[in-house]
């Protein structure tokens, strides 16, 4: 089961995807957790990816490509996995389809985690995320058992440097521009399934789960 989530920022695609990981037992990989990991743990890639991120800008295709192709190509992915965050252009998408058609692959779903922009900044300002296993919460709809502390690892809650307001809304504009279009391109090769992503998380997972039974 190959999966790709699609939507906006903030629409809970790191959210479902993690469940449907658990659930299913393939590895969730999310390029903005590897990035944040990165910057957290100072490599040379994460100074490189930092400056865009802070900008709500995304990061070079060349920075994130050969990544991701690399990493499904590990063995723990060889049930499956979830993408979350990539493909965000429509070079990533043709550069991992064409990674895949290599091996007779393709993907198998994208899910689009549809959810307005009225109902984004909100969300986003009111995140949670772990600082050790990147777990997130909401301070209304999600809240840890303590405020402050990931009911997964213990440790600290962060608010993201990039969930500010303005940075939300460049992020938005970027979204519309440039991932928007992904929308099409896995509706013509028939991949695409729309959930509602503006009920709440269980709801949204059911959903999922009906399409990959
Ligand atoms: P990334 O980390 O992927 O951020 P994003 O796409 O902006 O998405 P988010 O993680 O902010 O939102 P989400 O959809 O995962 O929502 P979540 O589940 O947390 O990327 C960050 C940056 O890295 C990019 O801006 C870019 O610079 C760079 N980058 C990454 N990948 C890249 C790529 N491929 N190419 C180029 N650049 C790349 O949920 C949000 C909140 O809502 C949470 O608080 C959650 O608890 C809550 N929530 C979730 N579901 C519900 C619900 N149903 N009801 C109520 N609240 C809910
Ligand atoms: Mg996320």
């Amino acid at each position: 089961m190959k999966l790709v989530m699609l939507g906006a920022p903030g629409a809970g695609k790191g959210t479902q995807a993690k469940m449907i990981a658990d659930t299913y037992g393939i590895p969730h990989i999310s390029t903005g957790d590897i990035f944040r990991a990165n910057i957290k743990e100072g490599t040379e890639l994460g100074t490189k990816v930092k400056t865009y991120m802070d900008q709500g800008l995304l990061v070079p295709d060349e920075l994130v490509v050969d990544l991701v192709v690399d990493r499904v190509q590990k063995d723990d992915c060889k049930n499956g996995y979830v993408l979350d965050g990539f493909p965000r252009t429509i070079p990533q998408a043709e550069s991992l389809d064409a990674a895949l058609a290599k091996a007779g692959d393709k993907i198998d779903f994208a899910i689009n985690v549809d959810v307005p922009d009225e109902n984004i900044v909100e969300r986003m300002s009111g995140r949670r995320a772990c600082v050790s296993c990147g777990a997130t919460y909401h301070i209304v709809s999600i809240p840890p058992k303590q405020e402050g502390i990931c009911d997964r690892c213990g440790a600290k809650l962060i608010l993201r440097d990039d969930d500010k307001p303005e940075t939300v809304k460049k992020r938005l504009d970027v979204y519309h521009a440039q991932t928007q279009p992904l929308i099409d391109y896995y509706e013509k090769c028939g991949a695409l399934k729309n959930v509602d992503g503006t009920v709440d998380m269980m709801q949204v997972f059911a959903q999922i789960q009906d399409i990959l039974k």
